[in-house]
């Protein structure tokens, strides 16, 4: 039986933080194979890229998640006790619960609510010289996220919880103090949450009927039980969260914008060819967001004439399968267009996770993420004006999530000439 080929450090922890969005591609190509095995954080792990190993990673007969999550991440990212961390009916369960919230109409009261926190914004930006676009993304979707997930938000708390909930994913993939900030802030926002799950089910609180908040307080488990408060919160916040984390994406959006003027151009001329939904499509293709997604192998089994021993854990690369050039012709080029030719399939384009949304881990949140993008490039290209002044637009790759060096910077913001009324 051929091994798996093996990367001969003793461990790899340090090459991976250092480029963690193209250090599994990169091994791969050298090893000339879709998987290597090496040691992260001492433990062996087989890494994998590409649209192969996403279908395998994504059977469930094969994997299992519980005890496959890096500890830094769920002590800060994720929290305990969450969807994540679940397998089989009680994972399917979990997973109807949020899917629940993703219905058309539901996600058109998100836009609504964003639309107006854009508006809102926009007009103070026209008071300033200039802005940290990105910065001030995370206040807009805290205040859209809490509305919309019928979590109360006193007007006092906006800014402590927006640095909570930023924290969370902003910080989560750093080390030292920062690391020890997201762990700080993933126990008062944990704390914050309770609170209102408590509330919620005392009748103090009645959020809508249908928002997350109401359907998270009151879902119960396969038992018939309650979540514990504990739970209902990370589960909250597993809605919460991601949509602040969002600006992440619109940030690319704006990068986009600026660095490719032909396809501003095509989004300022109006969208009666579904222009925007390629161009988003290939921002989430295109920029690094979540690098890989961790399982563990339930029990012994051969792929490829390859063993993989039962416990493994086994990392599948979402950044390079994107950019493999098995599925994508000319991956490092940023190429709207090219999703007018997509197969569709759930296992070549992954930014958000593989495979089926109501079975696998596959993000419930892709529609909101979509949804998200394409109001805020409709804004950016469409209804505002600004001037991009000379800055590092380079991306950082070795953060975690990588990002514009300087966050990108935008003055003279004020209402388009040509805005659509
Ligand atoms: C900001 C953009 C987003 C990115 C890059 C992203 C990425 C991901 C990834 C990579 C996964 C794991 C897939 C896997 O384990 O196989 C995931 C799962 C998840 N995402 Fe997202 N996501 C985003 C937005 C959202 C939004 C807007 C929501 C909800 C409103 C959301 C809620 C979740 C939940 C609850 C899970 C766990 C699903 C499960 O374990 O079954 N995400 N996401």
């Amino acid at each position: 039986m051929p091994q798996v080929p093996r990367d001969n450090r003793p461990d790899a922890t340090l090459a991976f933080l250092a480029d963690p969005y193209r250090f599994i591609s990169k091994q791969c190509r050298a090893h000339g194979s879709d998987l290597f095995e090496t040691r992260l954080m001492l433990r062996k792990t087989i890494c994998m890229t590409g649209p192969k190993a996403a279908r395998l990673f994504y059977d469930q007969s094969l994997f299992m998640r519980q005890g496959a999550m890096i500890g830094r991440i769920q002590k800060t990212l994720l929290g305990k006790g969450g969807v994540q961390g679940l397998d089989d009916e009680a994972h399917r369960h979990r997973k109807q619960m949020f899917m629940s919230l993703m219905t058309p109409e539901r996600i058109e009261g998100l836009m609504a609510t964003s639309g107006e926190e854009w508006q809102a914004r926009a007009c103070l930006w026209a008071l300033r010289d200039e802005i940290v676009l990105y910065d001030e993304l995370h206040e807009l979707l805290t205040r859209a996220a809490c509305a919309w997930a019928g979590v109360p938000l006193p007007e006092a708390q906006v800014r402590q919880r927006t640095h909570e909930i930023t924290a969370l994913f902003d910080a989560a993939g750093s080390v030292g103090l920062a690391h020890w900030r997201a762990r700080w802030a993933r126990k008062r926002a944990d704390r914050w949450i309770e609170n209102i799950v408590g509330q919620i089910r005392s009748g103090q609180i009645r959020p809508p009927e249908g928002s997350a908040a109401s359907i998270i307080a009151e879902h119960r488990d396969l038992n018939g039980e309650l979540l514990s408060p504990h739970v209902a919160a990370v589960e909250i916040l597993n809605v919460i969260r991601p949509i602040v984390a969002v600006g992440v994406y619109i940030t690319f959006v704006a990068h986009a914008l600026h660095q490719f003027p032909e396809c501003r151009r095509k989004l300022e001329a109006g969208d009666d060819t579904g222009y925007t939904e390629l161009f988003v499509q290939e921002v989430r293709r295109f920029y690094p967001f979540f690098p890989a997604v961790a399982a563990l192998v339930r029990g012994d089994f051969e792929w490829r004439g390859y063993r993989f021993p039962g416990r493994r854990r086994v990392i599948l690369d979402l950044h390079g399968t994107n950019h493999d050039a098995r599925t994508w012709d000319a991956p490092e080029v940023f190429q709207p267009e090219r999703f007018r030719e997509w197969d569709g399939s759930p296992f070549s384009f992954i930014p958000q996770g593989g495979g089926n949304h109501d079975v696998n881990h596959r993000c419930p949140g892709e529609w909101i993420t979509i949804g998200l993008m394409k109001q805020a490039a409709d804004v950016l290209a469409r209804r505002i004006g600004y001037y991009v002044p000379e800055q590092d637009l380079q991306l950082d790759y070795s953060r975690l999530p990588a990002l514009p060096r300087s966050r990108f910077i935008i003055c003279r913001v004020r209402e388009a000439a040509s805005a659509p009324v």
